[in-house]
């Protein structure tokens, strides 16, 4: 029997699945929008489509999936009316396996009947977002959520922004209705930290005030899972659960990763127990490397600002451009520099995603993994060159 692909975590997108369709009081906001984000690589996809849209559909939600990276030929835009047109499609005609979840329940047989062309959604003279998801939501009477992964793509082109209001719109349209037989809601995930946690947060951006919160990490249970169904291979040499589990924290908690340590265990003649740590060490440092490759490139200004925020508070540094930091940057990099200068370059770091803004003036590195690195790094430099001196020999 095939080994199971997915470990799913049922209760974390049930949770979710609650509180976005059935908020309490206290989190009626995310009715306004919910922004979800987390490093690269950690499983965020495969939870909205293995775990989360199943679990919506549970309790009778109808969900769109957009991922804006799917086709990087296409817009925004155009992916999202795409996948509009798709659903509406499938619902107008009979035998889908969409119509079928919702006929006799709320529609008819024969299918839904729209009072707008759906071909023509997203093309000129169309109808606009916030007509049709209104009639959505009236003709399917249930709540409609639309997912958008790697949402910050839409960020930065007129296009895009226009695509960010028409969805706002679509949702204030449906959601302020007050006997709206069901909501919009938007759920938009990203990597890009900052990006997509502005998007909730800053003034100007058209989903002000929506939540914003972070993607939960595989954890303890993930690695169990994975131990297990190893286990029931012959001959196979594997570290202990909690070697295992250390080992997979070491790597950023990526699923992929861990799976390459164990490919390498493999080959290794010590115990496992011992062999396995250095693996998924090693493993981190090649991965980080392209990271830190980058703020190389950015230049020693880059590379000073990094290590403040590294040797700052885990939670976030918030003395980037303090007198005090100024002169330290100008120091290490033996010249002079100005505020306008550091921020300029915090905003070049912030968009190639090595770092992000936690809040007004607060900076993390965006993945806390480069951070633990660069940290292993400065301890085995700085002996060498904080002296200056070349005569290691
Ligand atoms: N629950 C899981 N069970 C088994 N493997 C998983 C699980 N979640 C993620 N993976 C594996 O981890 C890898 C990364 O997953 P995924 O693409 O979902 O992450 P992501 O955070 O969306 O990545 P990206 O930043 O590239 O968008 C994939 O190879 C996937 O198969
Ligand atoms: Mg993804």
């Amino acid at each position: 029997m095939p080994a199971n692909p997915f470990y799913h975590r049922d209760q974390y997108a049930a949770d979710l699945a609650q509180q976005l369709l059935k908020p309490t009081a206290l989190q009626v906001q995310v009715r306004s929008g919910v922004f979800l984000s987390g490093i690269r690589r950690i499983g965020k996809t495969t939870f909205l489509r293995q775990d989360l849209m199943p679990a919506l559909e549970a309790k009778g939600a109808l969900v769109i999936y957009v991922d804006l990276w799917a086709d990087r030929s296409k817009s925004p835009a155009s992916l999202v009316h795409e996948a509009v047109r798709t659903t509406l499609s499938e619902l107008a005609a009979p035998g889908t396996k969409l119509l079928d979840r919702f006929k006799g329940l709320n529609v008819g047989a024969a299918g839904v009947t729209f009072g707008f062309q759906v071909d023509a959604v997203g093309k000129p003279g169309g109808a606009t977002l916030g007509d049709v998801f209104t009639e959505l939501v009236d003709k399917v009477k249930s709540d409609v959520v639309l997912i958008v992964d790697e949402v910050q793509q839409a960020l930065g082109t007129e296009e895009g922004n226009n695509l960010l209001f028409a969805l706002k719109a679509a949702r204030d349209a449906v959601n302020t209705r007050p006997n709206t037989p069901g909501h919009l809601l938007f759920l938009g995930t990203g990597s890009h930290k900052s990006l997509v946690a502005d998007m909730a947060t800053r003034r100007s951006q058209p989903f002000a005030g929506a939540v914003s919160t972070g993607y939960e990490p595989l954890d303890a249970d993930f690695v169990r899972w994975k131990h297990e169904q190893l286990q029931q291979l012959d001959g196979i040499k594997l570290p202990s659960q909690p070697v295992m589990y250390q080992g997979f924290l070491a790597v950023g908690q990526r699923p992929e990763e861990l799976q390459n340590a164990l490919v390498l265990l493999q080959s290794r003649p010590e115990p496992p127990d011992m062999a396995f740590p250095i693996i998924c060490t090693t493993l981190a440092a090649a991965a980080s490397e392209v990271d830190i490759a980058t703020l190389e490139s950015l230049g020693a200004l880059a590379c000073a600002i990094f290590d403040r925020i590294v040797q700052g508070n885990e939670s976030g540094e918030s003395g980037l451009f303090s007198a005090d930091a100024i002169n330290s940057y100008s120091e290490q990099i033996g010249m002079a520099v100005d505020t306008p200068q550091v921020q300029n370059m915090a905003a070049r770091m912030i968009a190639a995603n090595l770092i992000h803004r936690q809040s007004h003036g607060v900076y993390a590195v965006a993945d806390p993994f480069v951070r633990q690195v660069w940290r292993q790094r400065k301890t085995m430099q700085l002996p060498g060159q904080s002296s200056g001196a070349g005569d290691m020999a």
